[in-house]
């Protein structure tokens, strides 16, 4: 009996021995363990970061025009990491320019988002002299109506998603992706800091849109700010004509592409029934690189190869 009492206890310190000795072993080894990391380390390695259920979600197509000027790096870094916070998105960066330039083709590159690079040249005419005050004549168009093209060419009806009009110097809140990722035609909501206005943006009763709340040019049949509002791909292409018309007088460019496409009682209020801004016409002033030139005149202007 004593006897084997002994055994037990010697089996007992043996086996915990074995298992302490073990776990320490283990302690000392790199484990590998990257399924436990930062997730912040994880999302560099993707080409864009994770977000649940991306696979199911509309796509929301983002058209922004752009050329060429001292802050367009500026601008567009800003838009592209705010971009980067939204899933399910496909940007489609269109410059006004005869072909791509390498400091877009670049950014686009190391953005880590999902985006397509088209160049469309307006027509010296139409286009807009340094002198010229930047109403005069409108900007973009070209380049909103290739990116059009674009989609008509390379989406199909099976494809889910949604077109938005993003300049790259307005201010995008994440929260108004959300609420155009479900449009069924055209959805809107009103855009701070535009017209004159604290905001300018769609009245809305029982939810529906009623009218408008603008100061100018109240009789545009869609007064409403390209930043406000968003249109279902599937209903720009079953109107392949449907496109901005460059001939459109001062403020009826949204209207241009509009009109064909939907009545106002069908228009979707967003953003709270339109009580919420969640984008802004914000504009960025114009750098002043005076001295710039006085230096470069003497030899010692600003190191070319350092791009800003
Ligand atoms: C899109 O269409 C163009 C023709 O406009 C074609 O050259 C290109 O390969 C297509 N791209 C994709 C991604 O399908
Ligand atoms: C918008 O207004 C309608 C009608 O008053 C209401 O049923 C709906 O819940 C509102 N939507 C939001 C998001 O507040």
């Amino acid at each position: 009996m004593r006897l084997k009492l002994r055994n037990i206890f010697l089996v007992y310190f043996v086996v915990s021995s074995a298992g302490l000795l073990y776990a320490l072993l283990q302690l000392g080894q790199q484990c590998d363990c990257t399924h436990q990391m930062n997730p912040i380390n994880d999302v560099r390695r993707r080409k864009a970061p994770h977000h649940r259920g991306v696979e199911n979600m509309p796509v929301i197509y983002v058209v922004t025009p752009t050329h060429t000027r001292p802050h367009q790096r500026a601008e567009l870094t800003r838009l592209s990491q705010t971009l980067l916070l939204v899933p399910a998105l496909h940007w489609i960066l269109v410059e006004d320019a005869a072909e791509r330039t390498t400091l877009v083709a670049d950014l686009l590159a190391k953005s880590e988002l999902q985006y397509t690079h088209l160049h469309m040249l307006t027509p010296p005419p139409m286009k807009l002299k340094d002198s010229d005050p930047n109403w005069l004549k409108p900007r973009g168009v070209e380049q909103r109506n290739e990116a059009l093209r674009w989609l008509r060419e390379n989406r199909s009806a099976k494809d889910q998603g949604v077109v938005y009009f993003a300049d790259d110097d307005n201010t995008y809140s994440i929260n108004i992706f959300k609420e155009m990722r479900n449009t069924q035609k055209v959805s809107v909501w009103p855009v701070g800091l535009v017209g004159g206005l604290r905001y300018e943006g769609p009245l809305v009763t029982g939810g529906k849109v009623v009218g408008f709340h603008t100061a100018w040019k109240t009789h545009r049949p869609f007064p409403i700010d390209m930043a406000g509002f968003a249109v279902s791909l599937q209903l720009l292409l079953s109107h392949p004509k449907a496109q901005f018309d460059l001939t459109a007088e001062r403020g009826f460019l949204e209207s241009s592409l509009l009109a064909p496409l939907v009545a106002v009682e069908e228009l979707e209020p967003k953003a709270d029934n339109c009580t919420k801004i969640w984008v802004w016409h914000t504009r960025t002033e114009k750098p002043k690189l005076k001295q710039e030139d006085l230096l470069e005149k003497q030899g010692k202007g600003s190191d070319p190869k350092i791009l800003v």
